[in-house]
């Protein structure tokens, strides 16, 4: 069986971020969130991965590869436009032929093992298999109708959810998803909805099956989420010390890397903070995911991602819940006035909550 990613898209949930860099390859707990998918792709067994990408194809080519680190053989698919997730399964049609296949959204990690996803599709032999996860807000995703083993309806942020079970980006079709990509129209939003060519299979005497899935379940295209799936990635984080501390104390699981210096710095795990990094005088709270490169002084971070080459410096208040991108600089100073200054690029956000 073949896998196709989807890692195209336009991202507009994540700028200004994507207007920079793919979001598949924003990191969590310091791992693009792709490579948790390319994971999980090669942990079921899969060898052939076929990726749609889109403006951000070099980027994604550079970080992937041909996929031999994974132990799979990625192949490139451009889709010229990003008409949605069903326009991307027809645009992957001449690579997918009329085999079967598994489908998974680039943005999504998932915990649990898609092998019995598989096995149960191979076994049971639907036209469709979706993977159901139970959500406390069902009127914010895409929600199923379930009659037994069967979907009998799809319904987009329902407000009376029929159901508090919500479509997972990861999905296994036959050759008839390709009709039913054909036959629907683009929805409000201008895009071919995968929601709609399955809603089109079922009312056309298809069979639509559904698992639910055991552990947890993230969409990382929007901050709430991405700053979700980092800290539950980190609660599993296995605590390693390869950098030099000075005056620091660690609480917790804490991951230091490879020439990083921490002087006089309190973190709190879980907490993640990559190769040569430079923290002086810094509290690190739960939850912190920091990239390499990173310069830290008189500051405090809790609940945040802090991407490459970033540098905080004398910043009196506690930066939480937030995502700052590669070489970013946030300065403070004490001297009076207490002016601000700015360089913010199109759609940044500064806050004070
Ligand atoms: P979405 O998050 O649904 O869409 P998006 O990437 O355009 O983001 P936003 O809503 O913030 O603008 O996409 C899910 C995944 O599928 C993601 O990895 C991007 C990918 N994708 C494609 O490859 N092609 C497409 O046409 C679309 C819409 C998404």
């Amino acid at each position: 069986m073949k896998a196709l990613i989807l890692a195209g898209g336009k991202g507009t949930r994540l700028r200004p971020i994507t207007f920079s860099m793919a979001k598949q390859l924003v990191p969590v707990a310091n791992k693009p969130v792709l490579f948790y998918v390319l994971e999980a792709v090669a942990e079921a067994g899969i060898r052939e991965v076929g990726m749609i990408v889109g403006d951000t194809a070099p980027e994604i080519q550079r970080a992937v590869g041909d996929g031999s680190r994974w132990g799979v053989h990625v192949t490139y698919i451009p889709q010229p436009e990003p008409l949605g997730l069903a326009h991307a399964v027809l645009t992957a049609e001449p690579y997918l032929k009329e085999e079967p296949f598994l489908m998974y959204l680039g943005d999504n990690i998932v915990t649990s093992s898609v092998k019995p996803l598989i096995e149960a599709f191979e076994q049971r032999k639907p036209n469709a298999l979706i993977l159901l996860a139970e959500v406390p807000n069902p009127q914010e995703f895409g929600v199923a109708e379930l009659e037994g083993a069967r979907v009998v309806r799809l319904v987009e942020k329902p407000k009376q959810p029929p159901s508090n079970l919500a479509l997972v980006g990861v999905y296994l079709f036959d050759k008839h998803i390709f009709e039913a990509a054909r036959a629907i129209k683009p929805s409000w939003r201008g895009e071919l909805e995968i929601t709609d060519a399955i809603q089109y299979l079922i009312d056309h005497g298809y069979t639509v099956e559904w698992k639910k899935i055991s552990g947890w379940w993230k969409d990382t295209g929007s901050l709430d989420a991405l700053l979700d799936a980092n800290r539950l990635v980190l609660e599993d984080l296995q605590p390693y010390n390869y950098g030099t501390l000075e005056e620091t104390q660690l609480h917790g699981r804490v991951a230091i890397g490879a020439g990083s210096v921490l002087k006089r710095c309190i973190v709190r795990g879980p907490a993640i903070i990559g190769a040569n990094c430079y923290l002086e005088d810094c509290y690190i709270g739960s939850f912190t995911s920091i990239g390499d490169g990173v310069r830290l002084v008189s500051c405090e971070v809790e609940y945040s991602i802090i991407l490459d080459g970033s540098c905080v410096e004398h910043v009196e208040t506690r930066i939480e819940g937030s995502l700052l991108g590669k070489n970013v600089v946030v300065r403070g100073g004490a001297r009076r006035p207490r002016t601000m200054r700015l360089m913010l690029g199109d759609s940044s956000l500064v806050e004070t909550p």
